[in-house]
């Protein structure tokens, strides 16, 4: 059974994702941050372990938990926890913007290079980044999350030059509107982090927070089984491609993006 680490499985995409490859019979170790929603995965049957993308140790530790069951080995890992600090850039405290790249980039690298020295002396392995379309066109209120995913998107374009001929792939997957906690997320570390009733901006958060509370789905939303079934065509490809779309949105803003020049582009931009 080929192994897979997958991190941020407490819900939406991570969980979704470490229940359908398990059904797909690879061999999932499931990551959470929470000691509770480590049991909570333990009692879905999946082998999981405590991972917090902002502690280094936590991090180490779960991988060689890991490693003693594979003797070694690991297959593919999935990055893929991450969450989404809203707020105009100017509310955003710098102190703020490094907790959201501790966990959503440095996390991740951290992991990365624990798992590639593994993977280079196993002779092969696959790392899947869980980007988004924010990781390529930018809106307000959500940079630091764009940059964030920027970040990933920069990193991963340079990691996969560095693996040619290596038997290693990275690939990115860039979704857009997903059924998840995503949003209840990104409002809590809004409420937490940004002084919204000072703001310059305040008018606007309005808007933003009835968004945030507004029930049901998003337009265009799709449910985490799109991008399960691109990680499950990730780890099943001989050759897989650097980049996979989920969602319209994805697909119609990778579009815009090739054809539309930054002025033209953020004429559409500015409405969302
Ligand atoms: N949903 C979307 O529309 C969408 C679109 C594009 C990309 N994405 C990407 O998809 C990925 C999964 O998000 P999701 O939509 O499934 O949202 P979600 O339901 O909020 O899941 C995010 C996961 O990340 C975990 N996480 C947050 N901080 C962490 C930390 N310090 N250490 C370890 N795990 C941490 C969360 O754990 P806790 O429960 O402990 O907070 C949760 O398990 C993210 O990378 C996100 O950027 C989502």
């Amino acid at each position: 059974m080929k192994e897979v680490l997958i991190t941020g499985c407490s819900s939406g995409i991570g969980l979704h994702c470490a229940m359908f490859l398990k059904e797909h019979n690879f061999r999932v170790f499931a990551t959470a941050r929470k000691n509770e929603d480590v049991l909570m995965l333990q009692e879905k049957g999946l082998e999981a372990f405590q991972l917090d993308l902002q502690n280094k140790d936590s991090i180490h530790n779960a991988l060689n938990e890991v490693l003693k069951l594979t003797n070694g080995k690991l297959y593919a890992l999935f990055n893929n926890g991450a969450y989404g600090q809203a707020g105009a850039l100017e509310d955003i405290s710098t102190e703020v913007l490094k907790k959201e790249f501790e966990t959503n980039v440095f996390g991740w690298h951290e992991l990365q290079n624990l798992v590639l020295p593994i993977m280079r002396k196993q002779g092969y392995g696959k790392i899947v980044q869980n980007s988004s379309v924010l990781g390529f066109v930018s809106l307000k209120y959500r940079g630091a999350y764009n940059a964030s995913k920027y970040a990933i998107e920069g990193l991963s374009d340079t990691l996969r030059l560095e693996l040619l001929g290596s038997n290693i792939f990275i690939s990115l997957i860039e979704p857009g509107p997903i059924r998840s906690h995503f949003r209840k997320n990104a409002y809590k570390s809004f409420l937490d982090n940004v002084d919204y009733e000072n703001s310059f901006h305040k008018d606007n958060y309005q808007n933003m927070i009835k968004r945030f509370e507004r029930k049901g789905k998003d337009f265009f939303e799709l449910k985490e089984i799109a991008v399960s079934k691109k990680v499950l065509k990730i780890l099943n490809a001989k050759k897989p491609r650097a980049r996979y779309y989920v969602t319209f949105p994805t697909y119609l803003f990778g579009f815009l993006k090739r054809i539309l020049s930054t002025f033209w582009m953020d004429k559409i931009l500015r409405f969302f």
